[in-house]
C-alpha cells in the first residue's frame, strides 16, 4: 500500500542507495540525451521548440541543476551559452556524468551532495533546474527553499515534475499504467513510499505548491502542462499515451526570485 506520511528524513539515505543501483540503467538514454542537439523534455521527449522550458537567454548564466543525474540538461544549458553545474545525491550517476562529460569534450563542475542541503554559497546562480531530479526525489519543504537561496535576486527556478493528476491516477504497482480512477486523496498529498523497492517520492497539489514557492520568496510566473504529440512514445510504463494526451501527464514549474 502506498502511504504518504510526513515528517521523516529517512528518503536522502534511501534514495541514493536506489539510484546508485539504477544508474547503469541511465548510461544509455543519458548519453542519448547528450548527443541531441536541442533539448527534449521529460519521459515523452517533447522538443524544446514545442514548450518553451528554457529562457530564450543563456549566454553567461550561471545555473545549478539540483539531481543532474547523467547531466544533460546542463549539458544543453553549457552548449547554449550558460555556466553551468550539477548537483546529485548519487556518485554512479555522477560517475556516468564524467565519463559523458569527457566522451563529448565539455566539462563543468559535478558536486556530489543532496539538494536539501547543497554545500554552496547564498545567491551563487541566475537558473536553478531540475527535471524530475530534486523536484521529485527530494521533500519540496526541503529542496525548494534551498533553491530559493541559491538563486540570486531576479533568478529563476524551473523543474518538471510527473503533473498532480497523474499521481492520484498511477496505481501501486510498479508496471500499471495510470487508470481513468482517482486512486487516492489529492489533499495532504506529499510522500510517496513506493511498494516493492526503497525509492520515496515527493508530489505536492497545485495550491500547497503555489503556497510553498510564494513563502520562499519566488513567484509563479508559469506552469507548462505537457502534452505529448499523437505519435509519441516513452519508455516509461506508468502511463499510455492516450491517458497523456487526455490529461496532462507531466508539468513545468516556472518561478522567479523577488529582484
Ligand atoms: C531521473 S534522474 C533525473 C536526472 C536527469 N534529468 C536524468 O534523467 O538523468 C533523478 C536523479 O535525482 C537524484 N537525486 C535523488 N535524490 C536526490 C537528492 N536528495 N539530492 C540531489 N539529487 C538527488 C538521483 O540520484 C538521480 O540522479
Amino acid at each position: 500500500m502506498l502511504t504518504a506520511v510526513t515528517g521523516r528524513a529517512d528518503h536522502v539515505r534511501r534514495n541514493r542507495a536506489v539510484w546508485d543501483r539504477w544508474a547503469a540503467e541511465y548510461a544509455g538514454p543519458g548519453e542519448r540525451l547528450w548527443a541531441a542537439s536541442d533539448p527534449t523534455w521529460g519521459i515523452w521527449n517533447i522538443a524544446e521548440v514545442q514548450v518553451g522550458v528554457l529562457p530564450a537567454d543563456l549566454e553567461g548564466r550561471d545555473s545549478i541543476e539540483l539531481g543532474c543525474g547523467t547531466g544533460y540538461v546542463s549539458a544543453w544549458l553549457a552548449r547554449r551559452g550558460a555556466r553551468p553545474a550539477g548537483l546529485d545525491n548519487s556518485a554512479a550517476q555522477l560517475a556516468t556524468a564524467r565519463q559523458l562529460q569527457d566522451r563529448f569534450g565539455l566539462r563543468f563542475p559535478l558536486i556530489h551532495a543532496s539538494a536539501e542541503q547543497a554545500p554552496l554559497g547564498d545567491a551563487c546562480f541566475d537558473l536553478a533546474i531540475s527535471e524530475y531530479g530534486a523536484s521529485i526525489w527530494c521533500d519540496p519543504y526541503r529542496w525548494i527553499p534551498e533553491a530559493a537561496r541559491l538563486l540570486r535576486p531576479g533568478g529563476q527556478l524551473i523543474f518538471l515534475v510527473n503533473s498532480a493528476l497523474l499521481m492520484l491516477a498511477v496505481p501501486d504497482a510498479d508496471d500499471q499504467p495510470a487508470t481513468e480512477r482517482l486512486l487516492r486523496p489529492y489533499f495532504g498529498m506529499h510522500r510517496f513510499d513506493w511498494p516493492g523497492d526503497e525509492s520515496v517520492e515527493f508530489h505536492l497539489g497545485h495550491g500547497d505548491m503555489i503556497r510553498l514557492l510564494r513563502n520562499c520568496g519566488l513567484e509563479v510566473e508559469d506552469l507548462l502542462e505537457l502534452r505529448p504529440g499523437a505519435d509519441a512514445t516513452t519508455r516509461y510504463p506508468f502511463v499510455t499515451l492516450e491517458w497523456a494526451r487526455q490529461w496532462p501527464s507531466e508539468e513545468v514549474w516556472k518561478a522567479r526570485k523577488h529582484p
